[in-house]
């Protein structure tokens, strides 16, 4: 299942828009109902206005109806092993929850499995908020 979820991600990876970093990444994330959402950095001419793959994934799930996070599959052209940047990290945290799966990806495939727990440890909750 986790194979399926790399090659989308290395699929989205192919569409980057990365003229500046040359640094494609893609990323790829399925809901606990089987929906699948991708998406690639896009950088613009003024560097701090270009955003991360996964951060373009999540807006195509929150469009496509949005739900839980299940598992999430990142990969970078030049990285053996992508971890997703801090920022990323908190995004998304926001629908997943500290089991959720992230499957970190080289070319060939997932080379380690994490849990966003892992991944963010004492991270900021909107719970804080309410
Ligand atoms: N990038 C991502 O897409 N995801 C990450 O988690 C780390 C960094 C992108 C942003 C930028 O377009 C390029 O990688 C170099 O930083």
């Amino acid at each position: 299942m986790s194979h399926d979820l790399f090659l989308a991600a290395r699929q989205a990876m192919a569409k980057a828009h990365a003229p500046y970093s040359k640094f494609p990444v893609g990323a790829a994330l399925r809901t606990e109902d089987g929906r699948v959402f991708s998406g690639c950095n896009i950088e613009v001419a003024s560097y701090p206005e270009g955003w991360c793959a996964e951060t373009t994934a999540l807006g195509h799930y929150i469009m496509g109806g949005g739900g839980r996070i299940a598992e999430i599959a990142v990969v970078a052209e030049r990285m053996d092993r992508i971890t997703p940047c801090g920022g990323c990290r908190q995004r998304l945290a926001e629908f997943a929850s500290a089991e959720t799966k992230l499957f970190l990806c080289d070319q060939t495939g997932v080379v380690e499995t994490v849990t966003m727990g892992q991944m963010l440890p004492y991270g900021f909750e909107g719970s804080t908020l309410k």
